[in-house]
């Protein structure tokens, strides 16, 4: 911040909010905030090739070409978010223009949450396969173990989730509850619950088995849950307790 302060001090202090609530809604319409640029578009970024240790999981039968096709999926959807963040940066944001039914502004923002959800699922995906397997380690074990009892029975669950999902399974931290839940997702932006950290993603799209296990969708998750790097899941965690 120019200030000095961090967004944190701000929060704390109130200032950020009571900057918000303050502002006359006048001064939002006004002529010289409608021709100014609405913020500078922060962009995303998807690696040029599939991380190495990805491709470990060649040794239960999800293939180096699954992957390598899945990254042209992974880098369209950062493409979107870019493209649309760009787009909003320059729309022009005249309230008078808004509306519900259609308008730019709803469609930019509505697809805007498929893209960059898209693109944030696909990198916790890709950033939590190619480890080891098998039961949990470290924090989020102890967090699976208060949850469900035990490893097999989160397992189970997050099986069956993944087959009940049309598009995701996710193990998330929920902060309100401090536990952790498999979550079921169809689409990349359904079923959002707010104030959660996702720490592990499971693509049950198609493109992310039909090559290797065709139509066994119960095969590629038994396969996946042998190739989970919970170290990665951990610094996840760890990320979001902070
Ligand atoms: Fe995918």
């Amino acid at each position: 911040m120019d200030n000095g302060l961090t967004r944190r001090e701000l929060l704390a202090t109130g200032l950020a909010v009571g900057a918000v609530v303050t502002l006359p809604v006048g001064a939002l319409a006004s002529a010289s905030v409608r021709g100014a640029r609405t913020m500078e578009p922060k962009l995303v970024t998807v690696p040029q090739a599939i991380p190495e240790k990805v491709y470990t999981t060649e040794r239960v039968g999800i293939s180096r070409k699954t992957h390598d096709e899945h990254l042209k999926l992974w880098q369209g959807y950062a493409n979107k978010t870019n493209e649309i963040r760009r787009a909003l940066a320059e729309l022009d944001t005249d309230p008078a223009k808004a509306n519900q039914i259609y308008s730019a502004i709803r469609a930019l923002k509505v697809d805007l949450t498929f893209a960059y959800e898209g693109y944030i699922n696909h990198n916790v995906y890709f950033d939590t396969i190619g480890g080891q397997g098998g039961p949990a380690t470290g924090p989020i074990a102890d967090l699976i173990q208060e949850a469900y009892g035990s490893f097999d029975k989160w397992a189970v669950d997050f099986k069956a989730t993944g087959i009940a999902g049309r598009g995701w399974a996710f193990l998330a931290y929920d902060h309100e509850e401090q536990r952790v839940f498999n979550y079921i997702g169809d689409a990349q932006n359904t079923f959002p619950i707010w104030n959660h950290t996702v720490v592990l993603a499971l693509d049950v799209y198609e493109h992310a088995y039909y090559l290797d296990f065709q139509t066994a969708r119960a095969r590629y998750i038994d396969a996946y849950l042998q190739v989970i790097d919970w170290d990665a899941v951990n610094a996840r965690l760890r990320a979001a307790l902070r």
